[in-house]
């Protein structure tokens, strides 16, 4: 574990909150910064109404709301963001100096635009929310656009998860650059995939994907591709939602020869059938960051699944931003895909 350094007057005016969805990553990060974390009441009415209450006081502080927008057990992605939105709402009126709302797994941000006519763009009804309730900052990791933060008017911090997975492709590339291939599931992820392929120094694939207007869990692939014959891929998206973008990709990869087929993503939504179709698959390894709660898959997907800890990566951006330090430096000044 790394411990940040922050001097002791700055510990005392910073504040680090979680909400209900996630808080063996929160209890993380603060452990990570040598920070205790907050003490706040949460429950749920029986009408599934939110209550929360800040067990300290947070007048003139810092605080620091870590939320992700994930469904977990009974709670949905609504109760996700409701909560936050309501942690938001009692900082601001209980004098907080400043309010960060933190945000692993931002939900909703694949709405990013109209399609069609008469649709919201719900990315951006998430984010004005949140700032209209009292958030003066928010701290994201791989959103599906990068473009989604300009509906907040302040400060956005966007992380990224790709050192994290480089690394954990690099142990297994270890040099024998000419048996594997990066292959993008989708236009969306071409330009990640090419500097995926760059920093590995190995070849790149990309794979063509639509999706039925009306019912877009049905995928269009091509039967075959070209230039993965007896090779590793190494496919990697933001999000594996219900996993049918991989899975109809890795069945491509796997009819056009492939050798191995590991999987990377930020985000391990995993909403159903996703655990059934993994197991199914023809996929070998698969590699998420625990911006969401992962139990269950862990239990389903076992030795498949490699789950890297986005922890250190939010105290250290915390640490910055608590020291007006500098973000864009935890990332060599490459998180603006
Ligand atoms: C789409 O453009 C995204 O980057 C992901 O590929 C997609 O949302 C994943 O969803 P699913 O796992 O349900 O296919």
């Amino acid at each position: 574990m790394i411990q940040f350094q922050i001097d002791p007057a700055q510990y005392a005016r910073t504040y680090l909150a979680s909400g209900s969805t996630h808080v063996e990553l929160a209890q993380q990060t603060s452990d990570e910064m040598g920070i205790e974390l907050g003490n706040v009441e949460r429950k749920m009415f029986p009408n599934t109404e939110l209550y929360i209450r800040y067990g300290d006081s947070i007048r003139g502080k810092h605080v620091f709301i870590i939320q992700s927008l994930a469904a977990v057990d009974s709670r949905s992605v609504n109760d996700s963001f409701m909560e936050a939105l309501i942690m938001v709402d009692a900082a601001k009126r209980a004098s907080a100096s400043e309010i960060t709302v933190v945000v692993p797994y931002l939900a909703y941000g694949r709405q990013d635009r109209k399609a069609r006519g008469r649709e919201p763009i719900s990315a951006a009804a998430v984010i004005r929310s949140l700032q209209s309730a009292g958030a003066d900052r928010i701290v994201s990791v791989d959103m599906h656009s990068a473009q989604t933060q300009a509906t907040f008017n302040g400060p956005f911090d966007h992380l990224t998860a790709e050192t994290l997975i480089q690394a954990a492709l690099e142990e297994r590339v270890k040099g024998d650059v000419e048996k594997f291939v990066v292959v993008s599931p989708d236009g969306g992820r071409a330009k990640v995939a090419e500097d995926y392929a760059n920093e590995l120094g190995v070849s790149v694939v990309h794979m063509t994907k639509s999706r039925d207007r009306e019912d877009s869990s049905k995928i269009a692939r091509p039967h075959v591709i070209a230039g993965v014959e007896g090779l590793t891929c190494l496919m990697i998206d933001d999000i594996i939602d219900t996993a049918g973008t991989l899975v109809s990709a890795a069945e491509t990869l796997k009819r056009s020869g492939a050798a191995r087929i590991i999987t990377c993503a930020t985000h391990g939504i995993f909403s159903k059938p996703a655990l059934e179709r993994l197991m199914a698959a023809p996929i070998d390894e698969i590699i998420v960051t625990n911006t969401v709660p992962l139990d269950e898959a862990k239990k389903v997907l076992g030795d498949k699944l490699e789950i890297l800890s986005i922890a250190p990566i939010l105290a250290q951006t915390l640490t910055e931003i608590t020291t007006r330090g500098s973000v864009s430096k935890i990332f060599n000044d490459r998180n603006y895909h």
